[in-house]
């Protein structure tokens, strides 16, 4: 049994492999958080619950004297009643008064889990994974219920929290704020991890102490956009990749989010994560219900790695479906930057042709082949072929391709219109627009409205047609630019605070009509680069476009910041031209392959131009891909230096059995007259022989001795000197 409940103590402990996260219903009926961490074995935890007051400026909770909850650790906190620290839920009653005070009711313990009404969550494969407590809440006077939902995923050590609320009142209330979880912890001695950023430069590794108050941060973009992800980590001050408490909390949503640690005047700290209250309002009828979205909650005391690997491990399995899930995913060539728009359908053979005689194995069609789209200001929202570019079609094309032995894929934007376009002037209103003010575009386009089902359902139309038309197996689904002016047409105006929840729900709707329609059919999402690179979408679409920055040195940054949460098979990496095309930097090409191959793995540049020599080693690079990408990944990733601390970076993955491993070494700036380097490696078998660099080594030799980087800085013969230089080095089992 994952989850006890002792009915003498009214202690719940939620066990996973290697940890505990136990709550109880004190005697008032408050549901009080007891702990998380460590697994523990006893279900007596009612000890750690004191009933605990102060003579100071508190209030005391039921007017019980020395009481007060603000002084406890409570596990889903309303605002107004005696805890006046961040709440998880506020609603506004029909009286005006947004006081709401939430009592345990009943709870149920049963195997499995539920799925999340239009929502994307974790699912379970079979009732063996895990278990589900479900703890009623209830407002006796405002006939309210709240559902908070523990999944314990047992073998992945990880728990996921949502949360209901429903309206058993005669009344309409407002919801003004609902979070998916929350978790107060009696310390303030953790620093605080987020992955910050902006276009091109996504998911960067920030660490800093907390402080007091709180620190939070958010997206108001539509989107859960570059410059935030919906992660945070609280980490003991001391730990690092291997030792030390690790909590993270990631929110599976692709919207406006928001991230909070609170620490209050007793040095308590409480986290949270959930849609973002600012501009958000759900009007919820007599007998409506509404479903927050599902946090994901992982412990790890072997630190950041450890952490890392519940959530890859997670993800992987039980978030990403299809048959792309467990598959090793096909190298690709993307033809954006190599034409943008300018491009027709003989240019297009023609770099089909040379990416397949170098082994590439799908072709994706990026931006301009619809409408008159020549360039950005016109033609999304027109889902039919530009004849002028392509006159045979995409079932012309996509034959053409598929008889040159690659498969087919196609990029769309289906949430974007521009004005030059049929579409909108068939639907001029079907944007989200702000009565009597101007809309401003981005990138010359304007936001479909997809909170409503009839533009989801006529985009969803036009992009089956053109696929039962054509020979596709693969779709880059973008989304360029952020939420402004956002209004909806067809919400009354009590309604309007329900628009950029509903229009993420459009998304997941349009989604989820297309993947159960074309289960083979690979998706990738993309938002401007890695604007939506969250949980959300891993549920649609099994990878994600990481960053518009293809330069493999700025990709060392967004890579190992984006591995902290997210897995390798998820980050769409590809080879690009240099100059590079965002940094104007000369990269060597071995070294931008030796980046991208720790991710989906693909190409991104003008095959047409390659000279013979660069098309000998594109050729190689893929016939490695091809013999490795599996353990590439779906192996177990391990960060060794961080490109966010030093001149160096190094990662490596380890194959499942430890047999094989693969570690990429990465030194941007030569550096004079330095040392001989050794880096000690991560996760492999410390009585297992290796064979690497000439030497067979064993497992506890590499990881303490380390292995040799000797030809990290110039020596006599002058390997390994220059910038941007990079290596790798393969590790086999010895026989
Ligand atoms: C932004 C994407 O991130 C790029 O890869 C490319 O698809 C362009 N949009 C096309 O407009």
């Amino acid at each position: 049994m994952a989850i006890i409940y002792n009915e003498d103590k009214k202690v719940f402990n939620i066990k996973s492999k290697n940890t505990s996260y136990a709550l109880m219903v004190a005697d008032t009926g408050h549901l009080i958080h007891l702990y998380w961490g460590r697994k523990l074995e006893s279900n007596k935890l009612d000890y750690i619950f004191k009933k605990y007051g102060k003579g100071s400026f508190l209030a005391d909770t039921d007017n019980i004297d020395n009481f007060s909850i603000e002084l406890n650790t409570v596990e889903y906190p309303t605002y107004g009643h005696t805890d006046l620290r961040s709440p998880a839920i506020e609603i506004k009653l029909a009286n005006g008064t947004t006081l709401t005070d939430f009592r345990y009711e009943n709870h149920s313990i049963f195997r499995g889990k539920k799925e999340l009404r239009g929502l994307p969550a974790t699912y379970m494969e079979n009732d063996i994974d895990g278990e589900t407590l479900e703890i009623t809440l209830v407002d006796k006077l405002a006939e309210l219920r709240i559902v908070l939902s523990y999944t314990v995923f047992e073998e992945y050590d990880a728990i996921t929290r949502s949360c209901r609320v429903i309206n058993n009142s005669n009344n309409n209330v407002e919801i003004l704020r609902v979070l998916s979880a929350n978790v107060d912890f009696n310390s303030n001695e953790f620093d605080l991890i987020q992955l910050s950023g902006a276009w091109a430069r996504e998911r960067h590794m920030v660490r800093t102490p907390l402080r007091s108050g709180n620190q939070l941060i958010e997206s108001r973009r539509g989107a859960s956009s570059h410059d935030q992800n919906p992660f945070i980590a609280l980490a003991s001050h001391d730990a690092n990749e291997e030792y030390g408490d690790v909590y993270g909390l990631n929110l599976i949503y692709s919207g406006n989010f928001l991230a909070n640690v609170e620490v209050d005047m007793y040095n308590n700290s409480r986290a949270q994560i959930g849609i973002n209250p600012f501009d958000f309002s759900w009007l919820l009828e007599p007998n409506e219900e509404f479903e927050a979205p599902e946090a994901v909650l992982v412990y790890s005391s072997n630190g950041l790695t450890g952490m890392s690997h519940i959530f890859h491990d997670l993800y992987r399995k039980r978030l990403c479906r299809g048959v792309y899930r467990d598959k090793e995913r096909p190298i690709l060539i993307n033809n954006w930057e190599a034409t943008y728009f300018n491009f027709n359908g003989e240019k297009i053979k023609s770099i089909a042709k040379d990416a397949a005689d170098l082994g590439i194995e799908l072709f994706v069609l990026d931006d301009g082949w619809f409408g008159h789209r020549n360039d950005d200001t016109q033609g999304l929202g027109d889902w039919f072929v530009n004849i002028d570019k392509l006159p045979h079609g995409i079932s012309g094309l996509s034959k053409k391709i598929h008889d040159l032995g690659l498969k087919f894929g196609l990029w769309i934007e289906p949430e974007m219109v521009n004005k030059d376009s049929l579409f909108y002037q068939e639907h001029p209103h079907w944007t989200l627009e702000t009565p009597q003010r101007k809309s401003c575009h981005g990138r010359n386009q304007y936001i479909l409205d997809f909170s409503n089902p009839e533009v989801v359902e006529e985009i969803a139309e036009a992009l089956c047609k053109i696929i039962d038309d054509s020979y596709i197996s693969y779709i880059k689904w973008d989304m360029n630019r952020c939420m402004s002016e956002v209004y909806s047409s067809i919400h009354d105006h009590q309604s309007q605070g329900k628009v950029m929840h509903k229009y993420i729900l459009g998304v997941y709707r349009l989604y989820t009509i297309l993947t159960e329609k074309y289960p083979d059919i690979l998706f990738e999402s993309c938002a401007s680069g890695g604007a939506r690179f969250d949980p959300g979408m891993l549920y649609y679409a099994p990878q994600c476009w990481t960053s518009d920055d293809t330069d493999a040195i700025e990709r060392l940054k967004i890579q190992y910041g984006t591995s902290l949460v997210y897995p390798l098979s998820s980050m769409g990496s590809h080879v690009s031209a240099i100059p590079n095309h965002q940094t104007f930097r000369n990269t060597p090409l071995e070294t931008r392959a030796n980046v991208a191959y720790f991710g989906t793995f693909g190409y991104e540049l003008d095959v047409n131009q390659l000279t013979f020599e660069e098309k000998e080693i594109i050729k190689k690079q893929i016939s490695f891909m091809k013999q490795y990408r599996s353990l590439f990944q779906f192996g177990t990733f391990y960060r060794l230096k961080s490109p966010f601390t030093s001149n160096e970076t190094a990662w490596m993955v380890v194959s499942y059995d430890k047999t094989q491993a693969i570690v990429g070494y990465y030194r941007p700036l030569q550096e004079v007259n330095v040392g001989y380097r050794r880096l000690p490696l991560l996760g492999l078998d410390e009585d297992k022989m290796y064979h690497v660099n000439g030497l067979d080594l064993y497992g506890d030799e590499l990881m303490n001795v380390g292995l040799i980087i000797s030809d990290s800085s110039c020596g006599e013969n002058k390997d390994g000197c220059g910038d941007y230089y990079s290596k790798l080095y393969i590790l086999k089992e010895a026989e």
